[in-house]
């Protein structure tokens, strides 16, 4: 299908799962805006992607996703650049090893993979609403099957565990997604969630010591390709036969249950409460 002149935001598109979607989404003809923390990267990624695509409709939005200030930038940087915008795919994310917090004073994890996909978005809706149709795809993973939110310790400041914060910000952003799909019904806007699969990408490579060692062994039996990570992202950003679906999670691009908490729509609510007020909304 050709997406010729529709207008695409991909955040984390300069690595990985974003790179591989933000590639094909232009070669089908979208103008994409890469958006990500690494400007001398981004700047080699537009290249490689323009080259990619044949067209001059790949643009790029420096921002550190994982503070307040990055995240507002972002959303101002766009809408100062686009008159309506047809697919956000909310993609950047990472695993942290240790308990650290942004300028902001906010757990990592929950900073960029939560609080990054929120305030981008949330800050995006008027453009979203302004195009004839438009969806929203958020990279969540299979890895929030198991987690669960505790409210009174939101951002895991009293006892860290990488892998706790980071399923409990992929469930975080499966709650987000369902309850954004019931604040859009009645617009044209759709919002939907997936998981690419386990990807051989640089996911987990900032992190070090046997964490690493161990993502490098599990990756390096288990791990699909990014092309095929990024499968699931661009069929939800650009398939005919999802544009009408919303508040669904896929999986190798069909709709499937996600986990049984993730249906708690009394803790999404709580989680959208909790993260208007971090996010200052
Ligand atoms: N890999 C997997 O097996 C897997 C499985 C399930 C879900 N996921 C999800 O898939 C998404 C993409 O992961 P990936 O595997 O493609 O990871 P990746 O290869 O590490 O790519 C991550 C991308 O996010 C960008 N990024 C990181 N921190 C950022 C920040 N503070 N501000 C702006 N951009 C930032 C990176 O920019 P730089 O180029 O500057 O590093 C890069 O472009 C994530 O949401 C992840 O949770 C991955």
């Amino acid at each position: 299908m050709s997406m010729k002149g529709l207008e695409i935001v991909v955040t984390g598109a300069t690595d990985g799962i974003g790179k591989v979607t933000a590639r094909e989404l232009a070669k089908k003809g979208a103008n994409v805006t890469v958006v990500s923390r690494n400007a001398e990267k981004g700047e080699r990624v537009v290249k490689e992607l323009r080259a990619a695509a044949g067209h001059n409709g790949v643009q790029f939005v420096q921002a550190d996703l994982m503070t307040l200030k990055g995240m507002r930038g972002a959303a101002e940087a766009l809408k100062g650049r686009l008159k309506r915008l047809d697919v956000l795919v909310n993609n950047a994310g990472a695993i942290f090893q240790k308990y650290e917090t942004t300028s902001d004073g906010i757990e990592k994890t929950f900073a960029l993979n939560h609080l990054g996909y929120f305030v981008l978005t949330l800050g995006l809706l008027d453009l979203l609403k302004a195009a004839e149709r438009a969806r929203i795809v958020n990279v969540a993973s299979q890895a929030h099957v198991g987690a669960k939110l505790d409210f009174a310790n939101l951002q895991n400041a009293t006892s860290y565990s990488a892998w706790r914060a980071y399923s409990q910000s992929k469930l975080a952003n499966v709650y987000f997604t369902y309850a954004l799909a019931q604040r859009l019904k009645g617009t044209r806007v759709t919002a939907n969630c997936l998981h690419p699969g386990f990807v051989a990408s640089r996911f987990g490579d900032e992190t070090s010591g046997i964490f690493r060692v161990l993502f490098g062994i599990v990756k390096s039996i288990g791990a699909i390709s990014e092309e095929d990570g990024a499968k699931t992202s661009i069929f939800l950003a650009s398939a005919p036969d999802v544009a009408d679906q919303s508040g669904l999670y896929f999986d190798k691009c069909k709709a499937v249950r996600s986990s049984k908490v993730s249906y708690d729509e009394a803790a999404a609510r709580e989680l959208w409460l909790a993260s208007e007020k971090l996010a200052g909304l």
